[in-house]
């Protein structure tokens, strides 16, 4: 018998014990996803015949989904010899199995395709839809099944907290930007915030530049 043997950073330990609901927050690169990928390579390693799904709200492409960062850490934790890569699953110890789907793109009626899987881990949940939601949760109810979902949390925490700031000192707006990030644009808008042409703008030509009035 062989003992597979991965070390985890302290915060995340306690999301090693089985729950209905896992999920963690934090800002970019704070190691939320491959700590959810080696977790599910791990999971389907250790118990036979696993069923897995990757979720997330828009899957145009499979180079949108988890695929890549799992055959990584397959590669990586030397577990080749029991999995099975192919185009849009990866088979798994036991007849186990793993799946990428958009949800964006299911119904009532399609969600039911995935009944009876035991694992469904949300990566950028952030862009998860209230509708998406509510479809996935009475769907994932297989004997101990857990819904893992991570999430780039932190822009928003801080926008609350420099925005109850500015109310508190007498600002009557407050201006940010975003380069490139679709995902933080998104952020402020949805917390408010409106595009906003500056004077003299500070940034790259390309920047976009957001505003929120506080009163
Ligand atoms: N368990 C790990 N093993 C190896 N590398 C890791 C691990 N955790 C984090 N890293 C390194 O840190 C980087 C960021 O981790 P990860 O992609 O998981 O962050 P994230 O929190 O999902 O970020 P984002 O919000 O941008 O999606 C990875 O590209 C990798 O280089
Ligand atoms: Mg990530």
């Amino acid at each position: 018998m062989s003992i597979l043997k991965i070390p985890t950073a302290k915060i995340f330990e306690r999301l090693l014990k089985p729950a209905r609901y896992k999920g963690v927050y934090g800002g970019r690169g704070s190691g939320k996803s491959h700590f959810f990928g080696e977790l599910l390579v791990e999971t389907c390693q250790a118990e036979r015949g696993t069923l897995a799904v990757c979720i997330r709200e828009a899957q145009r492409t499979l180079a949108q989904s988890s695929k890549r960062l799992i055959e990584d850490k397959i590669a990586s934790l030397g577990l080749g010899h029991g999995f099975k890569l192919f185009s849009d699953k990866i088979e798994t110890p036991g007849d186990g199995l793993i799946i990428f789907r958009g949800l964006q793109d299911h119904t009532a009626d399609s969600i039911k395709s995935l009944e009876g899987f035991r694992i469904a881990w949300i990566d950028e949940a952030q862009n998860l839809s209230a509708r998406s939601l509510a479809l996935l949760r009475p769907t994932i109810r297989a004997r101990g099944s857990e819904l893992w979902a991570s999430w780039n949390g932190l822009q928003r925490r801080l926008m609350r907290v420099v925005e109850a700031r500015g109310r508190r000192i007498g600002w009557d707006s407050i201006v940010s930007d975003t380069t490139d990030n679709a995902v933080s644009a998104n952020n402020f808008i949805q917390a408010g915030y409106r595009l906003f042409e500056p004077e003299t703008p500070w940034a790259w030509a390309h920047t976009l530049y957001w505003r929120k009035w506080l009163h």
